[in-house]
């Protein structure tokens, strides 16, 4: 008799921050059975303003050092940026399947009508070849205007609770404006922090201006890859915890610790404290 050994760990989801936590809900809803952990590499954050080099080894090291701890059945880099830089290393390296996100061009170039995209997304996202090869290769026929939008994701990141709805207007204000300008119809969000603005956005771009994003995407490719390799799970509901990665002997800002303890809460997480690599 064959007995077949199937892992039944975590699905694995990391991210500088938050960013990658509207991915986590698409799983929820969609393979609810599955246990979930969250990591939010707020050691690291933000992962946009370090050098390619540097984010590559800080993922990867984290990657590894998550695997041990969790022993996850896969990994999904919640993190345009991370992905860009890291996901070819991260598959060599790790012996789970590794899903990542990357800005949807792809969705954009079907849905534009005016053949004008908008791409928002971090500095090194913005300066990655990776993102110039997915313009060439699926949107050669379109006007495309890549935008280095890091402070937004300082915003989400940051500053989320605190400001209001007007002056979270007043910011993304700035964006809108000069999106408008350059007469888009569709826009990118070519970072993940950037789906918690999706509402103020849509706002302020109005109707006539389409967002894409690589969640659903992202959700189906975890799922086939589970099914494909036997590794779904079927009964039961599963359960999330949410870690923040930092480091031993020092603590984070109160006030950030309650945020983290406030976001686990709103996706149905449950909070872990730190996550500290040995
Ligand atoms: N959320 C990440 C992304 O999708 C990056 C944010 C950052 O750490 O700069 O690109």
């Amino acid at each position: 008799m064959v007995v077949k050994i199937v892992r039944m760990g975590p699905i694995l989801l990391i991210d500088s921050g938050i960013g990658g936590l509207p991915y986590l809900s698409w799983i929820q809803e969609n393979l609810a059975e599955e246990n979930l952990v969250y990591v939010a590499d707020r050691l690291n954050f933000p992962y946009g303003e370090k050098s390619p080099e540097e984010v590559s080894e800080k993922v990867v090291r984290l990657g590894r050092s998550l695997l041990k701890s969790f022993d996850p059945k896969l990994l999904i880099v919640a993190c345009n940026t991370a992905s860009v830089y890291a996901l070819n290393a991260l598959r060599q390296e790790l012996p789970i399947p590794v899903v990542g996100v990357v800005p949807a061009v792809k969705s954009a170039a079907a849905v534009t009508r005016n053949r004008r995209i908008g791409i928002l997304a971090t500095d090194l996202t913005v300066r990655s070849l990776y993102l110039a090869d997915l313009i060439r290769d699926f949107a050669g026929n379109c006007q495309v205007f890549s935008l280095s939008a890091g402070d937004i994701v300082r915003y989400v990141e940051e500053d989320f609770f605190h400001p209001q709805h007007e002056e979270r207007r007043q910011m993304l204000g700035l964006w809108s404006r000069r999106l408008r300008e350059l007469n888009v119809d569709t826009v990118v969000l070519g970072c993940t922090h950037f789906l918690h603005v999706i509402p103020e956005l849509r706002e302020l771009l109005g109707d006539s201006v389409t967002l894409v994003d690589s969640q659903s995407g992202v959700g189906r490719r975890a799922k086939q890859l589970l099914e494909e390799k036997g590794l779904r799970n079927r009964e039961g509901k599963g359960e999330g915890v949410f870690y923040v990665h930092w480091q031993k002997d020092s603590d984070l800002d109160p006030m950030e610790v309650k945020k983290y303890q406030l976001f686990a809460q709103r996706f149905h997480l449950r909070y872990g404290g730190y996550y500290i690599d040995g």
